[in-house]
């Protein structure tokens, strides 16, 4: 395996970067710009309509020499390969993650321990394909006859988050022409969303898609469970649906789950266990992560969305990105500088909290996925030999919308004590589509508006008060420290294939930082205790288990719960 055997913090370019940083931590973003007026060109790159632009990082050309030498050493050329290639990344569950693998063309071929595996990744796609054309032909009907107006993804995590974040994201992309068919989601295990849509829709034209790939979790199956009963309590008996006849000849319970329900999941045993049927199943493979699986069939809610021929938009972008990861020399490749600036924050400025702020409402869902996608994958203290780290590892990563965040938590980034490291990411053009004229220069001054704001506070977090030109001093409370990194990423659109690029350039950053703190980011033991814990505290709250053994905060709390429900 190509990996480095040794721990970061042991190799030469590490010491090296420690005392450099020694110096750098002293000088202020503004003498960096300052100094080097090409300070844009040498830190910007560009590939697959993706703008990266680093230069208002905490760094200058020194620091990227050492950490590319970093980089070489800690194996991320090897490592890359091994990844793209198919090769067991993932110690911990002895597999490969192969995400990579869902976005080649039809004609590549990837051969895995000895078998190709491109034929059945798009015999996967092409089944979908035809899910979806029935659906959006108006064919798909239940159990009553009428076709399918409202499809509810039920899923979390990575079975909710990656298809929620693209169908927002994409949703100026809906083909026309279509038999209409509204997405939802519903993901907490409460059942508030689930709720809202039972009191809405009509179970006659509504259809789930149970997206789990264990089809064990907890929080889906409850609200798979839910959603059957309220469609065979109110189906079998539809005499008091809207246009019942009396006559209607009854529905049968299996008629209604085969009609209502579509599966996703990497076990079609326990799709069959759970009443899936066969032809209404998708697969997908173990080798899949479920934050990294948006890419196949758990996409099916994006292709409802926008249709295949985007849905393979999306998927060509992340491609070009994949390619451009493998064969771009590290000193230009857009993921590997990506996860080097963040090793430099992390580990060496001591900046380990990060705001994700894009500058487009599409992109609502966009800080929420990369939460998970960050988080979950090198939320890490273990190495991949499974000894302890005693170096930092993935930081807090939050955001949300910047224009919103700029009226919430910005003051925070602005004047607070924390360091905050942000990514400010921004399409640059928009509404080109808008066909009535006035409405179009309308939005599109919005939308320069909302650039303005963007470039204007990843300035002022970078120069502070000397954004200004303002002579005198000013008082404490008015002042800005600046000297805050951040990275800017622009789109030249949003389109499928753009976002495809954007959504891979971080799955590849999060890999090549999980390389250099050698850490498995395909895992996510860390969840499983929870969940664990879960069960048993249910069965105590459920009067099955011994409450004594508690510590006294948990027995407080069911206590109050009993006397809440005795009330
Ligand atoms: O509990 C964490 C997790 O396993 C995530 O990794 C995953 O995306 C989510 O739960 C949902 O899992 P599944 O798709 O198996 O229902």
């Amino acid at each position: 395996m190509a990996f480095a055997t040794a721990t970061p913090d042991t190799l030469p370019a590490w010491q090296t970067l420690q005392q450099h940083a020694q110096a750098l931590k002293h000088v202020h973003l503004k003498n960096l710009f300052g100094d080097d007026p090409g300070r844009w060109q040498h830190f910007t790159r560009q590939v697959a309509g993706l703008t990266l632009d680093l230069s208002k990082q905490r760094w200058d050309d020194d620091t990227l020499e050492h950490l590319l030498a970093l980089a070489h050493e800690a194996g991320v050329p090897g490592a890359i390969e091994a990844l793209l290639s198919g090769k067991r990344v993932n110690v911990s569950e002895n597999r490969p993650a192969l995400h990579t693998a869902l976005r080649l063309p039809a004609d590549a071929s990837l051969d895995v321990e000895g078998e190709d595996i491109v034929e059945a990744v798009h015999d996967s796609l092409a089944q979908m394909e035809r899910l979806v054309q029935r659906l959006h032909a108006g064919q798909w009907r239940g159990a009553t006859g009428k076709p399918i107006r409202h499809v509810v993804n039920l899923g979390v995590g990575g079975s909710d988050l990656g298809p929620l974040m693209v169908t927002h994201a994409l949703s100026d992309y809906r083909p026309r022409d279509i038999h209409p068919v509204e997405v939802h989601f519903a993901s907490t295990m409460d059942g508030s969303q689930l709720a809202d849509y039972l009191s809405r829709f009509n179970p006659e034209t509504t259809l789930f898609v149970l997206s789990s790939k264990s089809f064990t979790t907890i929080d889906t199956l409850s609200n798979a469970n839910t959603a059957r009963d309220w469609l065979i309590g109110r189906l079998t008996q539809h005499a008091d649906l809207p246009d019942a006849s009396p006559h209607a000849k009854p529905i049968s319970e299996a008629l209604i789950v085969r009609q209502h329900f579509i599966g996703v999941s990497a076990s079609p045993e326990k799709m069959s266990e759970w009443g899936i049927a066969s032809d209404h199943q998708l697969m997908f493979w173990e080798w899949v992560g479920g934050r990294y699986s948006l890419w196949g069939t758990i996409g099916l809610p994006i292709a409802l969305v926008v249709g295949m021929a985007h849905f393979r938009e999306l998927l060509a972008g992340a491609h070009a990105m994949d390619s451009h990861f493998r064969d771009a020399p590290l000193a230009d490749n857009l993921p590997v500088l990506l996860g080097l600036a963040g090793i430099w924050n992390v580990n060496f400025l001591d900046i380990r909290a990060h705001s994700i702020l894009p500058y487009d409402g599409r992109l609502e869902y966009f800080a929420a996925y990369l939460e998970q996608l960050e988080m979950e994958s090198n939320g890490k203290s273990v190495t991949r030999q499974g000894q302890a780290v005693n170096y930092s590892t993935c930081p807090v990563l939050w955001g949300q919308l910047g224009p919103n965040a700029q009226h919430a938590f910005y003051q925070l980034l602005h004047q607070g004590t924390q360091p905050v490291v942000c990514d400010f990411i921004a399409p640059l053009k928009r509404y080109d589509e808008v066909e009535e004229p006035d409405t179009r220069r309308h939005l599109k001054a919005q939308h320069r508006l909302a650039l303005a704001n963007c470039f204007a506070q990843s300035r002022v977090l970078m120069l502070g008060d000397d954004a200004l030109d303002e002579d005198g001093p000013r008082p404490e409370h008015k002042r800005y420290r600046g000297n805050q990194p951040s990275t800017t990423v622009l789109l030249d659109q949003l389109t499928p294939a753009t976002l495809g690029a954007l959504i891979a350039l971080y799955e590849h950053k999060v890999f090549v930082q999980a390389v250099i703190w050698d850490i498995n980011p395909f895992d996510q033991w860390g969840v499983e205790l929870g969940k664990q814990i879960a069960t048993d505290t249910q069965a105590i709250i459920d009067g099955e288990g011994d409450i004594a053994r508690m510590d006294a905060s948990s027995r407080g709390l069911i206590e109050a719960l009993w006397a809440a429900e005795q009330a």
